[in-house]
């Protein structure tokens, strides 16, 4: 497992519509593996490919740590997307504060449906649906519209959008 370096806005790769998986090989699973760690290591709880610069549509999450919490576990809940497709979403809508490994230290409400429905393909090649509630659904959305090209900034005032990507590209050049 190689830990892998993050992308940050404004890189063009994070603008990208990404192209399907077409065979699930050895190359896929080591940039599944890949993404993981490198998204442990961040640490995060959602990763696109698109963001550490390969243009595939995959991507991993692992929300079951925040989910714990409370009750104090942490084991570890990875879980990996290939050619994702929201099949439904409920008509409710609910509210989070979104981050983004891409975009550090910038989090701002985002308001999506509250539960989706995702087809994809596990790293065996089987085709999976699942039905998400709460985080999990807010997550599968915002790593979703990363393969398109589509960050959670874009759904904010555009005068706020503007204020954080001048910042970002201000933080880089000062790095
Ligand atoms: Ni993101």
């Amino acid at each position: 497992m190689t830990i892998r370096e993050i992308k940050f806005v404004p890189e063009s790769c994070l603008r990208e519509k990404c192209a399907p998986i077409e065979d699930i090989n050895d190359e896929i699973r080591k940039l599944a593996d890949d993404m993981l760690a490198t998204m442990y290591d961040a640490p995060g709880i959602g990763l696109a490919a698109s963001q550490i610069g390969v243009l595939k549509r995959m991507f991993v999450l692992d929300v079951a740590e925040r989910e714990s919490e409370e009750n104090g576990s942490v084991e570890k809940e990875p879980m990996v997307f290939i050619n994702p497709e929201i099949t439904w979403f409920s008509e409710e809508k609910s509210t989070y504060q979104e981050g983004c490994l891409s975009i550090p230290g910038v989090y701002e409400d985002v308001e999506r449906p509250s539960e989706v429905r995702v087809s994809f393909l596990n790293l065996e090649g089987e085709r999976q649906e699942i039905e998400s509630g709460g985080l999990l659904a807010t997550c599968i959305q915002h790593e979703l519209d990363h393969l398109n090209g589509v960050l959670f900034i874009d759904y904010l005032s555009r005068l706020k959008r503007d204020r954080i990507v001048k910042k970002m590209i201000k933080q880089q050049k000062q790095a």
